[in-house]
């Protein structure tokens, strides 16, 4: 067992971490309190091969392993939880999907500019009353010789009023209940398909959630995604890649917010010293340190067995809960660690605390990993 980063992800790491400090970390907050897209981050992120990380060489990606794609998660988040899901949307909601269920038509069509950078992607499963219950889809598709007419209202789609495409859930008969679920690749430039609103959210503010609407959208058969019917497994096989990427966030914002309350307790004075040495100060800091190393052991080992063709749907669920709650407890110390400078906008750690809950939510509440685990661990 090999507990160390090889060179190359080493490499990676740095290489990404410079980029998140120097390029991206000088607009977080501004980009935060404005809600305003980073669209120039995104094309450099591109260029850089870190919106198509694990995709083959030949489909336009970067041909890395998920491990590479956890790291590089985590690298973005410490800085900017917006970039952090912008880019794991893209990968693994996205990139993945289509590689693994798409045909040799759509991969070279869809897949290629969007895992190269030249196009960007959004999912589609969440309605207004399909939140955990993913399968009670009213989104409908009906066929109509070679095409489907799509009507639905879709919301909480994190890329939406950016993205080039889209992989939307749609029921093709209902009567069949989640077997009845299709997946389509929507071209969002196509007539009938309109931004209803971009949500004005707590955190990851800088990373557009919308809601959408598919008005009698035509979209050719040749656009769905698998077969009729395969919709819902698509969609949960893919959340399954996908909430390695949100645990890889979660992680990068507790990380984040320890190193803030490390370095201010370290200079920040009160009663004559330091208050990195008091007790109750250096504790939390012991305790965040220990969770975040648990955490990231967790991240890690689930890409690790993803990597391996290993079994990981229990291990994605339990990284994703053990990470998103870590975030949340650590960012709630940290605020309390800067007092009320936490509570001001000056300094990061208010920004981390409102990312943090999120990934406590999306991707599948910390209520959804316990089902998943649970489930998972019965039928062992
Ligand atoms: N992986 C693969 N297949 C799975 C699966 C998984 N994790 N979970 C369920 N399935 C399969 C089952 O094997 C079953 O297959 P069969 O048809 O062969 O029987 C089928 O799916 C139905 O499964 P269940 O009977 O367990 O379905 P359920 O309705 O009882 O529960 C659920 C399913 C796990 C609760 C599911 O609805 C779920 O994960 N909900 C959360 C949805 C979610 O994560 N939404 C986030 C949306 S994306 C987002 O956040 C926006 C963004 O842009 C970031």
């Amino acid at each position: 067992m090999d507990f160390q980063l090889s060179a190359d992800h080493v490499l990676l790491r740095d290489t990404v971490r410079q980029f998140a400090e120097k390029e991206a970390a000088p607009t977080a907050a501004e980009r935060d309190e404005q809600m305003e897209w980073p669209g120039a981050l995104v094309q450099r992120m591109g260029e850089m091969g870190l919106l198509g990380v694990a995709v083959s060489e030949e489909y336009g990606g970067a041909g890395l392993d998920y491990m590479s794609y956890a790291i590089i998660i985590e690298e973005l988040s410490r800085v900017d939880a917006s970039l952090g899901v912008i880019a794991s949307v893209n990968n693994s909601l996205v990139c993945y999907g289509i590689e693994k269920f798409g045909t040799e038509e759509q991969k070279r069509e869809l897949l290629v500019p969007l895992a190269s950078g030249r196009a960007l992607g959004a999912f589609s499963l969440s309605e207004p009353g399909a939140g955990s219950d993913a399968a009670s889809q009213k989104a409908t598709a009906v066929r109509d010789g070679d095409a489907y007419v799509i009507n639905a209202i879709k919301n909480w789609i994190t890329n939406g009023d950016h993205a080039d495409t889209i992989i939307l859930m749609a029921m093709t008969d209902a009567s069949q209940g989640h077997r009845g679920i299709s997946a389509f690749l929507v071209d969002t430039h196509a007539p009938g398909v309109s931004i209803m609103k971009v949500e004005n959210k707590l955190g990851i503010r800088s990373a557009h959630s919308c809601q959408m609407a598919y008005d009698n959208y035509r979209i050719p058969v040749r656009r769905r995604l698998g077969e009729e019917g395969q919709g819902f497994k698509i969609a949960m096989t893919i959340l399954n890649a996908g909430r390695v990427g949100i645990a890889a966030q979660a992680l990068g914002i507790a990380q984040g917010a320890y190193e803030a309350a490390l370095n201010y307790a370290k200079v920040r004075e009160q009663f004559g010293q330091r208050i990195a040495d008091f007790q109750a100060v250096g504790f939390t800091l012991a305790d965040m340190a220990t969770r975040i190393k648990a955490a990231r052991m967790l991240v890690y080992e689930t890409a690790w067995r993803k990597d391996q063709g290993l079994d990981f749907i229990k291990d994605a669920a339990m990284a994703k809960v053990f990470a998103s709650e870590t975030a949340m407890w650590t960012t709630t110390k940290a605020v309390q660690i800067f007092g009320s400078n936490g509570y001001s906008k000056e300094y990061p750690v208010e920004r981390f605390f409102r990312d943090a809950k999120i990934t406590e939510i999306y991707e599948g509440t910390s209520e959804i990993q316990r089902l998943v685990i649970s489930r998972e661990l019965t039928k062992e």
